[in-house]
């Protein structure tokens, strides 16, 4: 057999949502299924890179030959990410994660004792924006990609991220009007520092396939190559 694009390569992957527990039987979520990440993972895969996924609670089976984590918060993503992180040369984190917690989880479940409950929430680390700066300035510093969910202004905000979080390469799809989120097919506008391409809608499999090509070129020109 021919080798693939990514014959050998060690790529980390991010995928689902996370969960941060409110008590101990109720948490804050968001719609994530894990399917356009664990895709992704199979696509790696199959142009034969070593593949590590983290990922958050999701129905789906965990693609064959893929090293899989499962964790539940967004710290615990943020802890499997840096231990997995040493010799990965692409980090590609389609995962939702919370952008905020409940700051004191309640030890016993919350009763329904009053007409009002007003939660406090406070900031989880951002695992991506941590993960490139600890990569930066290193001679093998791996290739970034990350995704961006928008519900409008896709290209502006996806620039903006692509920036701010000093990434190789962002992927951005619009989670607005029964898109992204959950659905079987996605379509993502991929930017990168001087150039963009559109992969249509189509069935997250074979997107996944897509961009894994766009990342195997993104690949040849990356200078830690
Ligand atoms: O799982 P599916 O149902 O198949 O849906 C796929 C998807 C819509 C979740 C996926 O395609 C997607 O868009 N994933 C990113 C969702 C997101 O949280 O985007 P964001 O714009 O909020 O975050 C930007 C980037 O930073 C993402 O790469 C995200 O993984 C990363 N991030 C964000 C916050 C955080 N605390 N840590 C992170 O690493």
């Amino acid at each position: 057999t021919t080798p693939g694009p990514l014959q050998g390569r060690r790529i980390l992957i991010t995928a689902g949502p996370t969960r941060e527990p409110v008590d101990p039987v109720r948490y804050l979520g968001n719609r994530s299924s894990g399917r356009m990440g664990f895709a992704v993972a199979a696509a790696a895969r199959d142009a034969g890179a070593r593949v590590t996924l983290v990922h958050g609670p999701c129905e789906l089976a965990v693609p064959p030959g893929v090293q899989a984590h499962a964790v539940e918060t967004a710290a615990e993503m943020h802890a499997a990410v840096l231990e997995a992180l040493e010799g990965t040369e692409v980090f590609i984190a389609t995962a939702a994660v919370a952008d905020y917690r409940p700051a004191t989880p309640a030890a016993q479940k919350l009763k329904k004792t009053r007409e009002d409950l007003t939660l406090e929430l406070e900031r989880t680390p951002d695992i991506l924006a941590d993960v490139a700066r600890r990569v930066d300035g290193l001679a093998a510093r791996p290739l970034l990609v990350g995704f961006a969910a928008e519900t409008g202004n896709l290209r502006e905000y996806a620039r903006d991220k692509l920036v701010a979080k000093g990434l190789d390469l962002v992927a951005a799809n619009r989670v607005d009007g029964g898109r992204g989120f959950g659905h079987g097919d996605n379509s993502l506008l991929c930017l990168w520092p001087d150039g963009e391409r559109e992969l249509p809608r189509q069935p997250k499999d074979r997107l996944a396939r897509e961009l894994i090509t766009l990342i195997a070129e993104r690949l040849q020109t990356h200078p830690a190559n």
